[in-house]
């Protein structure tokens, strides 16, 4: 599908762990599926391990390699920094690519916190460059047709959302804290545990579908109180949320209810969320996610029940770029679908939602939620506070 015309779009990706590998996926094969102005090219990989970077950059086709993520930003030949490091890494690394005039796509969560999402908010709008946060699982066709349907008015007033994302591979006291692939244990590289990693993809999810947040009251569980530190070879507590679960007010006046842990013994990414609504209902689950569960009440009485839509017909978001009707993607596929309207939306000098500022909002209601699980008592989101 690459025309004359294409333009560059040169990547500068920092980082080369899941994420890493999820995106360079994605700007390899979308040029391929999609017809769009710009083509992403692999120009340099940022890691720290030499070697590794080397291997990774080899396997995966780019140009260059430099064990510094700064001067992977002040090259000339770079027009987007891909931000796939641990989250204490996001602002220092989105801000210094925004002051370089460099585009910036970044892993989710945004922050830390939120004053470093600010900063980060700020510093991209007075950029002026083009961002995006990879809040993926919005281009998943199936989640898609969910935000298509309820915008098409077919379920009416909305009454309740809820989500769960459950997972168990940190119930052993014998996982350490800390390092590659732990970082996510350890409070001073990850923020929080389960609210800033799983439920603020459920919170994006259910703001997109279903409007702002407004308020929340939560409670958190750390069940296991110390763990060994990889770095420091000493015994350390342990700073993260295990498990989050809260319950909170939309602004449009429907209900939330959230519950997210790393101690849900069978299950490895349940990804699941169900709104009911006035006239219908939808359900959507990551295990089986080419397929929307879809109840409307309005059918006749006979054959009225849920039906399980497999959305991989052409009339299916994204589905006419892919195989014959019947067919399934996956999990990678909507990272595809996020580079495909990132391309696309240059074409018309906006940025791709969910932009920097969007994910803020995300960051709000996390950062309300871990306060209402210290406070016990309902905190306000503050929601679009910011100017
Ligand atoms: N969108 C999603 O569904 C999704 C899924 C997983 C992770 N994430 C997010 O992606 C980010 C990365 O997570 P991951 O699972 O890929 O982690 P990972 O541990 O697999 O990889 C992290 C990479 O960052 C590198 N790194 C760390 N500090 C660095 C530095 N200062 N300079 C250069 N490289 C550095 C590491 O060497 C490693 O290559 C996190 O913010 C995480 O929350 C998002």
């Amino acid at each position: 599908m690459v025309s004359n015309m294409t333009r560059e779009l040169r990547i500068a990706m920092i980082g080369y762990g899941f994420m890493g590998k999820a995106h360079s996926n994605a700007y390899r094969q979308v040029g391929q599926f999609f017809s769009t102005a710009h083509r992403p090219v692999l120009q340099v990989l940022c890691g720290r391990e030499e070697a590794k970077a080397q291997e990774f950059a080899k396997n995966w086709g780019y140009k260059f390699v430099t064990t510094n993520w700064r001067e992977a930003i002040a090259r000339d030949d770079v027009d987007a920094v891909d931000i796939c490091t641990p989250n204490n890494t996001h602002a220092e690394i989105a801000i210094a690519a925004a002051k370089a005039g460099k585009m910036v796509l970044c892993e989710k969560p945004l922050s830390m916190d939120v004053a470093e999402g600010e900063r980060m908010v700020r510093a991209i709008e007075s950029a002026k460059v083009a961002n995006t946060v990879w809040y993926n699982y919005r281009r998943i066709p199936a989640v898609t047709l969910a935000k298509q349907l309820i915008g098409e008015g077919r379920l009416g007033r909305i009454f309740h959302f809820r989500a769960q994302f459950l997972q168990d591979w940190t119930i052993s006291a014998d996982v350490p804290q800390g390092g590659a692939g732990l970082w996510r244990l350890d409070a001073r590289a990850a923020g929080s545990g389960v609210t800033g990693d799983l439920l603020a993809h459920c919170i994006d999810t259910a703001q997109w579908l279903n409007g702002p947040i407004s308020r929340v009251v939560a409670r958190t569980e750390t069940f296991i109180k110390e763990r060994l530190h990889t770095q420091t070879g000493k015994l350390e507590p342990v700073g993260i949320d295990d498990a989050c679960e809260f319950i909170c007010d939309f602004s449009n006046g429907s209900l939330g209810n959230f519950e997210s842990t790393r101690y849900a013994r069978g299950h490895k990414a349940k990804y699941f969320f169900e709104i009911n609504g006035e006239h219908a209902s939808i359900a959507w689950d990551l295990h089986d996610l080419n397929r929307l569960e879809y109840f409307d009440h309005r059918d006749q009485g006979l054959v009225r029940g849920w039906k399980s839509v497999h959305i991989t017909d052409g009339d299916h978001p994204y589905m006419k770029q892919w195989w014959v009707p019947g067919l399934s993607i996956g999990y990678e596929h909507s990272f595809i679908h996020h580079v495909a309207d990132f391309l696309k939306s240059l074409e018309s000098a906006t940025s791709t939602p969910p932009t920097f500022r969007d994910a803020h909002e995300t960051g709000k209601v996390c950062a309300a939620v871990l306060a209402s699980a210290a406070s016990g008592q309902w905190e306000s989101t503050g929601a679009n506070s910011i100017a």
